[in-house]
């Protein structure tokens, strides 16, 4: 393991951030590649650390640093590694990085079912890099849960990451189209939560290149006005749910008062559209009511 002076590593840090870039995102190299935390960093800068053992040596990490500056490489697919809640998650280009405002829906879920110790099973519809499902099987682990995805690749990684989370076995992997994985749990769901594809069309054309060119299209377009996937998540939700079951959904900031609608067209009750922390309109939760 490469050991680098305090002085030297300071000013190589220094140096990188002044080409361009911002703090965060060196910092996540720094920490998920060369394996030095913001805290140990801390240190060294009050001088309480003469030298710096590092996973890899300051060549390899300003190369990365400079795919990502020159190409717009995230730098979460330059390490492999993404930081969600307080897990640490591997990703691919086959993955979504997860968002931190979705980070929001376990304490959504957690006000909602409020008794402790009742088993419950819920899905995690497109689950991408797992992380949803992963948070709340390790929360709840008397709850059993199933996570979907399209794309085989993002189930793997997502399993692959809840192994490394947790030796529990409360969370299985179905690779499909939305809810065709769940036939043999028809009528039987008590909670599905979705962050499906929502990016109208017109916005998707005008995102970052970072976002367009790394992330994968299919986690991100939601048709012409982005409601292409929600729609078919929640017309076929009451197939799935037991009565009285909850469906959450992330939906695009504009696009809160159209899901209502489509909610309490298909026989949801209580439906609420909750604001994330920037106070935007970010998620729509309603019961199921089977008539
Ligand atoms: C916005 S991403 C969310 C990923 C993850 N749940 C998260 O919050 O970070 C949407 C996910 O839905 C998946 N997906 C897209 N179309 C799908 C479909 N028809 N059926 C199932 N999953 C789909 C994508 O592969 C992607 O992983």
């Amino acid at each position: 393991m490469p050991l680098v002076p305090a002085n030297d590593f300071i000013s190589w840090k220094e140096r990188q951030i002044s080409k361009g870039g911002d703090h965060q995102s060196l910092d996540h190299l720094i920490d998920s590649v060369g394996g030095c935390t913001k805290e140990k960093y801390h240190l060294i800068k009050l001088s309480l650390k003469k030298n710096i053992e590092l996973k890899v040596n300051l060549e390899k990490l300003e190369s990365l640093w400079n795919q990502h500056l020159n190409m717009g490489i995230p730098v979460q697919y330059l390490s492999g590694i993404s930081y969600w809640r307080d897990l640490k998650l591997e990703v691919s280009e086959n993955v979504l990085i997860p968002r931190s405002e979705t980070e929001l829906i376990i304490e959504i879920v957690q006000e909602s079912f409020k008794q402790k110790f009742k088993e419950i099973t819920f899905v995690d519809l497109g689950t991408g890099s797992g992380a949803i499902g992963i948070a709340l099987a390790l929360a709840k682990p008397f709850w059993n849960g199933i996570a979907t995805d399209i794309d085989k690749n993002a189930i793997q990684i997502a399993s692959k990451n809840f192994a490394r989370c947790s030796d529990k076995s409360n969370l299985k992997f179905l690779c499909g189209h939305w809810w065709n994985p769940l036939e043999k749990f028809k009528g039987k769901i008590d909670l599905a939560i979705a962050n499906p594809p929502y990016i109208p069309k017109y916005i998707y054309q005008k995102l970052p290149e970072e976002v367009k060119n790394f992330e994968p299209k299919i986690a991100l377009l939601g048709g012409d006005d982005g409601l292409d996937h929600i729609k078919i998540i929640i017309r076929n939700a009451p197939k799935y749910l037991k009565k009285g079951g909850y469906l959450l959904i992330e939906n695009h900031f504009d696009q809160g008062r159209e899901v209502k609608k489509l909610f309490l067209e298909n026989a949801f009750i209580s439906v609420k559209v909750l604001k994330d922390f920037s106070g935007i309109e970010r998620f729509t939760i309603g019961r199921y009511n089977q008539k």
